[in-house]
């Protein structure tokens, strides 16, 4: 009894320490950083996108956390800066994700914004990335014979654009895209530091991209 006792308190204490360290104290730590100046709320239909981001699985295979240029060459793939706690002030829950088969997506909103590429590549990622192995999500549009009143319409190569059908973008799509293209988090956190918005550094391609933690 004494000994079960013993062993029954260890896990006790062990448990308590791990939660105050692990839990508690980063809660305290972070729980009063303020947002950077230049990070701006998500829209309504921006955060309508962030619903289907998470519900597609995105972050299964995107992560929104590009590392700093002593642990990971992330800024010289074009990912941008490390980013600070105050990036993720918006985000909840967060979409860090621990995955990359596919790039970092904090930047894609400076590295890409083009709203007919991303739904274009939302629509058939082979289009425009030979070899690419993210999937098509074609069931967020539908094929019509003719485009109706404020239709969007997707402009795809004309190489992979269906024949005498139009691709039409749900609404699903449209949020998920203005959410991508609010991903854009190349305001300066460090004063004084000047680092060259991510467009500019080198962007890595699909094809010499290895997936890397
Ligand atoms: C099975 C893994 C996988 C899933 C799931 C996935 N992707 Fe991708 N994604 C990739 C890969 C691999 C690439 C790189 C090749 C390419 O450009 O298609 C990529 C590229 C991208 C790019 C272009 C990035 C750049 O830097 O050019 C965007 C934007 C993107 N994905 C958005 C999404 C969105 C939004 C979803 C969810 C609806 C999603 N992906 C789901 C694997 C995935």
């Amino acid at each position: 009894m004494e000994n079960e006792r013993k062993l029954l308190s260890g896990a006790m204490v062990t448990l308590a320490l791990a939660t105050a360290t692990l839990v508690m104290l980063p809660h305290i730590q972070l729980s009063d950083v303020p947002p950077p100046e230049g990070l701006k709320p998500y829209t309504e239909q921006q955060l309508r996108g962030r619903e289907v981001y998470i519900s597609m699985g995105c972050v299964y295979c995107h992560s929104q956390q590009p590392r700093s240029q002593s642990q990971a060459p992330d800024f010289q793939r074009g990912w941008g800066r490390a980013s600070v706690a105050g990036d993720y002030y918006y985000d909840s829950p967060h979409l860090l994700g621990t995955m990359r088969t596919g790039p970092d997506l904090f930047n894609i909103g400076a590295r890409q914004p083009s709203v007919d590429w991303n739904l274009g590549h939302l629509y058939d990622p082979r289009a425009y990335t030979p070899g690419s192995t993210m999937p098509a999500f074609q069931f967020l549009f539908t094929l019509k014979d003719q485009a109706d009143e404020g239709d969007v319409v997707v402009k795809l190569p004309p190489s992979h654009q269906p024949l005498d059908k139009v691709v039409v973008a749900k609404p699903e799509a449209i949020d998920l895209v203005q959410y991508l293209i609010s991903l854009n988090h190349t305001y300066p956190v460090h004063p004084g530091v000047e680092l060259p918005a991510p467009a500019e550094a080198q962007v890595q391609t699909a094809s010499t991209q290895k997936a890397s933690p």
